[in-house]
Parts: structure tokens; C-alpha cells; sequence
């Protein structure tokens, strides 16, 4: 698609209405997206957890993009392409692991942690191997998360840690630990999962395990009182009042949009279980359950649902224009022991279950969205933060 169809495409897009056919199935604007969009952002690729020893490895995966975020010490960890400096090939290809050097399977080049180039055979009298280290993309660690940017010259990440600083603090992530990971693999084009993930409006028909526990399915005038009792507690428990608000704050952000909103959950539940009691000890610096739980994301691909005993990362990543991947970690203090202080299967209960009612009905969306008879619907009241998404995913694209 030129850009010529592109722009006469979104000038077609009416304000406040879903996104057109053509954005969920033209293989150049899904291109275009890569582009403008992922190899631009933030995004999450892990916890600092999943890295305990120097040498552990996990590999980043992205389109044709392939990142090996390995420990090189207690200090730091290295975000390394995963292309041999030689003739290209990959260098790891288990998907975690843990490695002295890196030594390339094709001929043998050997990397240090680092990226540098320490060993290659039979090479010319010239040869000098400083030129040839691994190639690095940026990376963040941000209370315990790892971000990694594939852009040379990076969005700023300042305002992600301006905005979310204060409220992040006190869950101390950086002291938390993956308790356990889970893909979903989704048969839609990506933005029907994030769409399907900004908006509950579907929570009440499709979620009954999450509507009887979240005041996020109930329209935000409808449980007006109880927002104001969490949000005068929160200070009181330890949590920060200082938020902004769960929009995509700067439709010209790309790469480090964020946003942060505390929520209430309902009558009788202090965290996302199925008898509303506790699930884990309280978080960090938390001193007690305040009757609430956090909804925040950065970059446009990563979510986050806070509760006081428990964090829910949601990692969506586009696999090819019509596959997608939603990956959730579940986060707990690092010292909770499971089988002691949490157990497993009650922790991942909700989410499990929701998640897999979201893939059912994401994918329902997208077959609904093929049809030669699609054509966009307006957004209701309870849709406004999608409606968000998809305003901020119009300029993104321009
Ligand atoms: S491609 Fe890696 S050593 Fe040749
Ligand atoms: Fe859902």
C-alpha cells in the first residue's frame, strides 16, 4: 500500500469508530507497524529474575529480530543480536540457558557476555576483532523489568520513569520473582488483542470469574464511591496517590506511552482470587490490602495488572499479521516460597481462565473481521481507553 492509500485510508477512519478492514489484514501496514512502531519502542522482554547467574540467557524474539539478553555479571546485563559477526547465523538457539561465551554453531566464532569477539579461526593476517562484536540494541532496567529498544537512537525512556516511579516504588519488583509464565498463542491480528485487552466492556458477558470481583466491568461513574474509599487509602497502605491517568497520554508518543490507574475491586476481595482472599504475601513495601489493584502499561504492547500480593505482566507480540502471542508473568515477592506462601494453582487461576476466554473471543473477533460485510462499529462509553489505543495507533502509523 502507498502512502497515498494509507493517508486516504485514515482520512476514511471516522473518529470513534473501530479501525477499518484494511488495518487488521494489509501486509504493508502491518510492515509499516514493525517499523513505525515495535522496532520504535520500549518493550518489555523480561524480569531480572529470570537471570539469577552470570551466563543466564533468555532470547528476545520480534519479527525477524532475535535478542540474547544475557547476565554478564551482578552488575549488568547485555542485550546482544543474535547474529554472528561472521557470515550471520544465529549464535544461541535454545531459547534460555546459560553460557560462559557464545560460541556460534556455524564455524565457531566465540563471543565473550559482553559481545566482544574473543576467538575466530583462520583469519586473515589483518584480521583485527575489535571490529567484529556482537551488535547490542538499548536496554533499561526499570524497577526490575527489562526493556529493550531495537531503534539506534531510542525514544527518551525518562518519561516512563517520571510518570510511573512513584507508583511502581512500593511493589519493590526489583525484589519479586516469576512465579510462573504462560503463552497464548491468539489467531488474530495483534491490535484485536490489545483491543480486546483495553476495554472491558466485554468483562461482564465473557469474564464472570474477573466481573464479580473487578469494579474495571462496571462504567467508572457506577462505582464512583468505592474508587474514592481505595484511592484515600492508598496512601495509608503504603502505595503512591500520584498518578496519571490510564490514557495514551501523548497521541505523538511512540515508544514510551505509558499509563497508570488504580482501580477498585469489589465487595468482599483484596486481590484477583476466586474466594477474594489473599493469594501471596503483600508486595514489597505494602503494608496492607487497600481494596484496589492497578491497571498500568508501557509501550503498546505491555500491560500490567497490580494487586497488592501480585503482579499480572501481559506481553502481547504480533507474530505475523494474523498470529499473535500473549504471554503472562505472574510476579511475587522473591521469597515467597510456593507451596508455602502462595500456591501455584490459585495464584494463576484468574487469568488463566480469562485469558482463555479472551483468545476465544479475540479470535471470534478477527473471523467476524474477515467478513466481506465488516464495517466499523462506534465505541461505547465503556470503550473510551480503546478508543485511546486506536487514536494514538492513528497518528503512530501516519
Ligand atoms: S556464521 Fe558464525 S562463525 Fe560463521
Ligand atoms: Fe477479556
Amino acid at each position: 500500500m502507498s502512502r497515498v492509500d494509507l493517508s486516504t485510508l485514515l482520512k476514511q477512519q471516522k473518529d470513534g469508530f473501530s479501525l477499518q478492514q484494511q488495518f487488521y489484514q494489509d501486509p504493508d501496514i502491518y510492515q509499516r507497524e514493525l517499523e513505525r512502531i515495535f522496532m520504535k519502542s520500549w518493550l518489555y522482554a523480561g524480569h531480572v529474575s529470570q537471570l539469577p547467574n552470570a551466563g543466564d540467557y533468555f532470547l528476545y524474539e520480534l519479527d525477524t529480530e532475535s535478542v540474547i539478553i544475557i547476565r554478564e555479571d551482578d552488575e549488568t546485563i547485555n542485550a546482544l543480536l543474535n547474529v554472528c559477526r561472521h557470515r550471520g547465523s544465529r549464535v544461541c538457539l535454545e531459547s534460555s540457558g546459560n553460557k560462559n561465551l557464545l560460541v556460534c554453531p556455524y564455524h565457531g566464532w566465540t563471543f565473550e557476555r559482553n559481545g566482544n569477539l574473543r576467538g575466530a579461526s583462520q583469519t586473515k593476517e589483518d584480521f583485527d576483532k575489535s571490529l567484529y562484536p556482537l551488535k547490542t540494541v538499548s536496554i533499561k532496567i526499570f524497577h526490575g523489568m527489562i526493556f529493550i529498544n531495537f531503534d539506534q537512537k531510542p525514544v527518551a525512556f525518562e518519561p516512563i520513569e517520571e510518570d510511573l516511579d512513584d507508583c511502581l516504588r512500593p511493589y519493590r519488583l526489583d525484589k519479586a520473582k516469576v512465579a510462573h509464565r504462560r503463552s497464548y498463542p491468539i489467531q488474530a491480528n495483534w491490535k484485536l488483542a490489545v483491543e480486546n485487552y483495553c476495554e472491558c466492556y466485554h468483562c461482564v458477558p465473557s469474564h464472570p470469574e474477573y466481573a464479580v470481583a473487578h469494579g474495571r466491568s462496571f462504567h467508572r461513574n457506577d462505582v464512583q464511591e468505592l474508587t474514592q474509599a481505595v484511592m484515600s487509602k492508598a496512601a495509608e497502605v503504603g502505595l503512591s496517590d500520584r498518578c496519571v491517568s490510564m490514557e495514551w497520554l501523548d497521541s505523538g508518543a511512540v515508544g514510551n506511552d505509558r499509563g497508570y490507574d488504580r482501580y477498585p475491586l469489589l465487595k468482599g476481595f483484596v486481590t484477583g482470587s476466586k474466594d477474594g482472599k489473599p493469594l501471596a504475601p503483600l508486595l514489597g513495601e505494602i503494608k496492607a490490602y487497600d481494596g484496589g489493584t492497578t491497571d498500568m502499561h508501557i509501550g503498546p504492547l505491555t500491560f500490567y495488572l497490580a494487586y497488592c500480593d501480585h503482579i499480572v505482566v501481559y506481553h502481547f507480540k504480533p507474530l505475523t499479521i494474523d498470529t499473535a502471542d500473549c504471554e503472562i508473568t505472574w510476579l511475587v515477592n522473591e521469597d515467597a516460597d510456593e507451596g508455602v506462601d502462595y500456591n501455584l494453582d490459585d495464584l494463576i487461576w484468574l487469568w488463566d481462565v480469562t485469558t482463555i476466554a479472551d483468545k476465544r473471543i479475540i479470535e471470534d473477533n478477527q473471523k467476524g473481521v474477515n467478513s466481506r460485510h465488516y464495517e466499523p462499529g462506534p465505541f461505547t462509553t465503556m470503550e473510551d481507553f480503546e478508543q485511546g489505543f486506536v487514536d494514538w495507533y492513528r497518528e503512530a502509523i501516519k
